[in-house]
C-alpha cells in the first residue's frame, strides 16, 4: 500500500475537526466544547467550522453514542479506537475502560494527547501516532494490548475512506487480536455503503464535498452493504448487524429518518471466539 503524502495526511486529518465541532454544536456530550475551546486556544480556530450547517450532523452523533453504548453494554475494559481524531470517548468511558488505546496520524494524535492531558491530567490513555495501514503501527498497538482481556476495536468516520486492499489489511490485523483475546470490532454504517441513497441530492452533494475536502478518492466509490459483508466474511470474520438508537439531540428531518432507517452498525467477531 502506498504511504499517504503530506497533502493527503493534512486533508484527512482535517476531517476530525468537522466532527468534533458537530458534536460540540448539536449535543451535550461531555468534553466536546472543552476540546473545541482548546483547539481554538492552539490557534487552530480556522479549522473548526463551528457554524457549519451540514444537515448530516445527526450521523456523527448517532455513531458516537452507539459506540459508547456497545462498549458500556459489553463492559469492555480494553479498547482500541482507530482514527480517533478528537473524540472524547476515552474521557467519557473512563469508568468502564481501564486500557484505552487510540491511534491517529501524528498531528491529530499529538494534539489530542495535549488536550486530554489538560482536561484530565490523571487519565492514562495510550496514544499511537501512525498510519493505520502500516504494519509498524499494529506492532505498537499489539504491544499495548493486555493479553486475554477482550478488546473492543472500533472506528468512526474512518472505514468510509478505505479501499478494499486497506480493509483486507485491517481485517487481518483485527482478526488476529480478536482470535487471541476475544472481543469484537465494530464500525458505523454509513452512506458510503448505501448506493441506493446516493441519488438523494443532499447526500450526493455531501459525498462530493467530503471527497474534495478529504482528498480521498475512495469515499465517492460506494459499495453495497452486501459486498462489504462478503468481504468481512471472506476474511474469516463473523458479521452481525445492530440497529442504531435513533434518539438523538441533533435535529433531523423526515427524509433523514428514512436514511437512518437503512443504517445498521457492523459488529465483527473472529470465527473461533464467537
Ligand atoms: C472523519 S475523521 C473521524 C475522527 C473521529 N473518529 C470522529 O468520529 O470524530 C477521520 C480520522 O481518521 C484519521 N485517519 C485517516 N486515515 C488514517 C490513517 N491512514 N492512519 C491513521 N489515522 C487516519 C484522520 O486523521 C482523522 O482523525
Amino acid at each position: 500500500m502506498n504511504p499517504l503524502t503530506q497533502a493527503e495526511k493534512e486533508a484527512i486529518q482535517y476531517t476530525a475537526y468537522i466532527t468534533i465541532a458537530a458534536l460540540a454544536k448539536n449535543t451535550s456530550i461531555p468534553y466536546c466544547r472543552e476540546i473545541i475551546q482548546n483547539i481554538i486556544a492552539e490557534n487552530k480556530a480556522d479549522l473548526v467550522e463551528i457554524n457549519s450547517s451540514s444537515s448530516l450532523h445527526y450521523l456523527v452523533e448517532l455513531r458516537y453514542k452507539t459506540s459508547e453504548k456497545i462498549i458500556r453494554e459489553g463492559e469492555y475494559q480494553q479498547v482500541i479506537e482507530l482514527g480517533a481524531g478528537l473524540t472524547p470517548h476515552a474521557l467519557n468511558l473512563q469508568q468502564t475502560v481501564t486500557n484505552y488505546i487510540e491511534v491517529d496520524l501524528a498531528e491529530n494524535s499529538h494534539l489530542k494527547r495535549r488536550i486530554v492531558q489538560k482536561l484530565e491530567p490523571s487519565l492514562t490513555v495510550h496514544y499511537v501516532a501512525g498510519d493505520i495501514f502500516a504494519s509498524s503501527t499494529w506492532s505498537k498497538l499489539k504491544g499495548l494490548v493486555k493479553p486475554g482481556v477482550p478488546v473492543a476495536i472500533f472506528a468512526e468516520g474512518f472505514l468510509i475512506y478505505s479501499s478494499q486492499e486497506q480493509r483486507q489489511f485491517l481485517g487481518e490485523q483485527i482478526r488476529e487480536i480478536l482470535a487471541d483475546n476475544g472481543g469484537m470490532f465494530f464500525m458505523e454504517d454509513s452512506l458510503r455503503f448505501h448506493p441506493e441513497v446516493q441519488e438523494i441530492p443532499k447526500i450526493k452533494n455531501f459525498t462530493i464535498a467530503l471527497s474534495n475536502r478529504s482528498k480521498n478518492t475512495n469515499y465517492s466509490k460506494s459499495i453495497t452493504q452486501e459486498d462489504l459483508t462478503k468481504e468481512w466474511h471472506d476474511m474469516g470474520l463473523i458479521v452481525k448487524r445492530r440497529e442504531p438508537d435513533k434518539k438523538l439531540e441533533t435535529a433531523y428531518s423526515r427524509e433523514d429518518e428514512e436514511v437512518l432507517d437503512t443504517l445498521k452498525h457492523w459488529l465483527l467477531f473472529a470465527r473461533s471466539t464467537c
